[in-house]
């Protein structure tokens, strides 16, 4: 399973998803790929937020070596599903992907851990340090779901 994590600036929430679900796959003897993108490209090039790094740290989990990309149409031969970690990124995702958009494989990540809900993960990007913690609770538990659902059907 090749699995890509997206949201707006690939510096704060989807590193995190990145590297939780990394870890996650290698504790369940999992051959997955996991990367993230986001889908502005203001921050191409950039090691995820400090604040990020740290809480990801904090749960001895190195992210720091990640560099923010863009989502490109290509993305879609790469990976098998695309994630978004919110209804914005979902619809950015749509415009970039255009004719090449597929509902099937582009997903609300959310909906792993709330079916049907359509949640989306809170961006702590103008948030505080602990915004940060509490977006990789969220995303550890998810993570957590997205891996049962799959072993599941598997
Ligand atoms: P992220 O947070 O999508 O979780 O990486 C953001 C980072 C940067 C911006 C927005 C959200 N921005 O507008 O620059």
């Amino acid at each position: 399973m090749r699995i890509l994590m997206v949201c707006l600036g690939n510096i704060c929430r989807s590193p995190l998803a990145e590297g939780i679900l990394r870890r996650q796959i290698q504790a369940a003897g999992l051959d997955w790929t996991v990367d993230s993108a986001g889908t502005l490209n203001y921050h191409a090039g950039s090691p995820p937020h400090p604040d990020s790094q740290k809480a990801a740290k904090a749960n001895g989990i190195d992210i720091s070596a990640q560099r923010a990309r863009q989502i490109v149409p290509e993305d879609v031969d790469r990976f098998d599903l695309i994630f978004a970690l919110a209804t914005d990124v979902l619809v950015g995702i749509e415009k970039i992907l255009g004719d090449r958009f597929n509902p099937a494989q582009v997903r609300l990540l959310l909906n792993e851990l709330h079916p049907g809900q359509n949640e989306n993960v809170p961006d702590p990007y103008y948030g505080t340090e602990a915004d940060f913690h509490h977006t990789f609770t969220l995303l550890d538990q998810v993570c957590a779901a997205l891996i049962q659902n799959h072993l599941k059907k598997a």
